[in-house]
């Protein structure tokens, strides 16, 4: 049965089409029956590509965000989606407030699925251009969300 997974930042523009495009790739590395899109809380950026800065980082390392267009999180994904994984613990926060009642969607901090690492939360590369550390956060939980399926 196909999993269906979105994951949430604030812009989605960054983080969540990061997490979407690497995620997508190594699920289809693996063979994993999985539906992927991402959703930003805010809608700042709707109908825009992923910042260029990820669209590079990410072609350095084999994934392609093109066909992505940034769009705002709307009530029906708690219902549509399995999993929402949000990137911070603000994301999070939004995400249990937007939430129906009784609606389908687990909600996870996607960091949880690397429990090696010593932070949490994905850091925003908006503002502090650390896009590398940025991948390799994302590669890895990544790789711990692709185990627990
Ligand atoms: P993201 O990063 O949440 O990872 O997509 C951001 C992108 C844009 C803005 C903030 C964060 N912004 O302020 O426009």
């Amino acid at each position: 049965m196909t999993t269906k997974i979105l994951f949430v930042c604030l812009g989605n523009i960054c983080r969540s089409p990061t997490a979407e495009g690497v995620f997508r790739g190594l699920a289809a590395q693996a063979g994993k029956d999985v539906l992927v899109d991402s959703a930003g809380t805010s809608g700042w950026h709707n109908g825009d590509l992923p910042d260029r800065r990820s669209m590079a980082e990410a072609a350095v390392r084999g994934y392609d965000l093109s066909n992505q267009r940034s769009r705002k999180l709307v009530a029906a994904d708690f219902d549509s989606f399995d999993l929402i994984i949000g990137m911070d613990h603000a994301n999070m926060e939004n995400l249990r407030t937007l939430a129906p009642k009784g609606a389908r969607a687990q909600l996870k901090l996607f960091l949880d699925y690397a429990p090696d690492q010593a932070i949490r939360e994905v850091p925003d590369p908006y503002y502090e251009d650390n896009f590398d550390g940025v991948f390799d956060l994302i590669e890895q939980a990544s790789r711990g969300l692709l185990g627990c399926l």
